[in-house]
């Protein structure tokens, strides 16, 4: 079932808590591949009810970032999630959301703002505001349903950080699930962004999953310094890749390293030829 409004949502939870259904919300914003597939397998699994929310959130992108072109493909996505168990897809415009003639900006809005820490680096260090955006977001979404569990994918690491960090902070009665990366054969991570690859443009995009292997490869052979694990990623890029940052923090608290321990994950970002792909592994998986 699509619904559109929060007041139709907030209906329906209220009929699903009478029965005492454990329910479990995966938000996205859409254009839905195998990855949220398996957020949504997951959750079905796991949970009574299902509702997956398919919103481009306005606030989380910047000025010059994709919001416009990014993907938009509902009635492709709620058949995907309803043929997966699904129960409801939830997809509210940004006036549904945000007010109707609301300035979305944080002179006028009540934003979430998560700890410098923890967004004045990787993601957050290039795109400002956007970790705001997505706590911001989240919380409404979680208030809206009022879910039980709330399904994430490891693929976007610093936000699934940052979310824990919220409900722990904010004492949001959820409990958060990471799911694992799910990857092409090829080893590429799926992403939403992977539909403005062309062909050879796919191909340059491998380099961030081999960089990530290199660098698990070398730790399992003993090599900890992060500046000699760094070094090695040089050989896979080329003048088609912008490499933003590539970088070792602790798993739980993104603490940088300078020695990689079991608990490093490791990070990358790069632009292939001006599309913005992200990818990360634990160094000792
Ligand atoms: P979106 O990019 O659509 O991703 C929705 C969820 O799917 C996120 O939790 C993301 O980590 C997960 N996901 C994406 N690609 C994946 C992959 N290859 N394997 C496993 N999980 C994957 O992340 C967002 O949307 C937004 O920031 C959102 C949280 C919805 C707030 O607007």
């Amino acid at each position: 079932m699509l619904i559109t409004t929060i007041s139709k949502i907030k209906e329906t939870v209220s009929g699903w808590k009478m029965q005492g259904a454990k329910i479990g919300i995966v938000p996205t914003m859409g254009a839905l591949h195998a990855g949220h597939a398996s957020l949504i397998k997951k959750a079905v699994e796991i949970c009574d009810k299902v509702i997956v929310s398919v919103f481009v959130n306005p606030i989380q992108f910047g000025p010059s970032e994709d919001y416009d072109k990014y993907p938009r493909t509902l009635d492709d996505d709620v058949r995907l999630a309803e043929g997966l168990g699904a129960d409801v897809v939830f997809a509210p415009s940004p006036e549904e959301m945000y007010g109707k003639g609301q300035r979305l900006s944080n002179d006028n809005l009540t934003y979430v703002a998560p700890p410098f820490f923890y967004v004045d680096k990787l993601c957050g260090k290039t795109r400002t505001g956007h970790f705001d955006g997505v706590c911001t977001v989240v919380l409404k979404l979680f208030n809206i349903t009022r879910a039980d569990y709330g399904f994430f994918g490891q693929k976007d690491a610093q936000q699934f950080i940052i979310l824990k960090k919220m409900v722990n902070d904010l004492n949001v009665p959820i409990e958060l699930i990471s799911c694992p990366i799910i990857r092409e054969e090829s080893g590429l991570a799926l992403s939403s962004r992977n539909k403005y690859l062309d062909e050879q443009g796919k191909k340059s995009a491998l380099a961030l999953s081999q960089i990530l292997n290199n660098i698990k490869n070398c730790y399992a052979k003993g090599v900890t310094d992060v500046a000699a694990l760094k070094e090695t990623a040089f050989r896979f890029l080329n003048e088609s890749h912008e490499l933003e940052y590539l970088e070792f923090v602790d798993k739980n608290t993104l603490e940088y390293k300078t020695k990689a321990d079991n608990d490093t994950l490791v990070l990358i970002a790069c632009k292939v030829k001006s599309v913005r792909l992200i990818d990360n592994t634990l160094i000792a998986c």
